[in-house]
């Protein structure tokens, strides 16, 4: 099983690579993220698992699991929406995040298909969190700086011990 990386690591503030070609090393790590997420989170990136390569995955109700290869967010919706978070790289951490409403975003799955998807809920939300994590953005870094300092305080109290 694939161990999840905790905030503290520098390869969650790092730019994640391109993946070059989706061959069966890179499809067994899609599976093994989906795995290594069962029944604890809706998503996981690269950086998460050590990875430093443009991959997530997401398994949100209602919706498929999904191997996301390379992604590129080609749209967001000008309506805002403010949903809490959660992330498995900082645990027990929740918080409310402001972002688009909806997206649109393509990439190649693990068979080296390319797909686009159009979310809106608690998948769009998803897809703009792990997305981040490839460009090395954190869900708390996408709070005013005040929030953020009060967010890594109640974090630190949250997993001290
Ligand atoms: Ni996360």
């Amino acid at each position: 099983m694939l161990d999840i990386v905790t905030y503290g690591s520098e390869i969650l503030s790092r730019k994640a690579e391109p993946v070059k070609e989706i061959d069966a090393e890179i499809r067994k790590l899609g599976h093994e993220m989906l795995e290594a997420m069962a029944g604890k989170g809706i998503g996981l990136a690269g950086p998460q698992v050590n990875e430093c390569l443009r991959i997530f995955v997401t398994n949100v109700e209602g919706d498929k699991p999904r191997v996301f290869i390379n992604p590129e967010i080609v749209q967001t919706s000008q309506e805002l929406v403010n949903i809490e978070e959660g992330c498995l790289s900082l645990p027990k951490l929740y918080l409310d995040v402001i972002r688009p409403e909806f997206v649109r975003v393509q990439a190649w799955n693990e068979k080296g298909r390319p797909f686009t998807v159009e979310a809106g809920g608690l998948l769009a939300r998803v897809i703009q969190h792990e997305y981040d994590h490839l460009e090395g953005i954190l869900f708390i870094d996408r709070l005013k700086s005040g929030k953020r300092d009060k967010a890594l305080a109640s974090y630190r109290r949250l997993t001290k011990g």
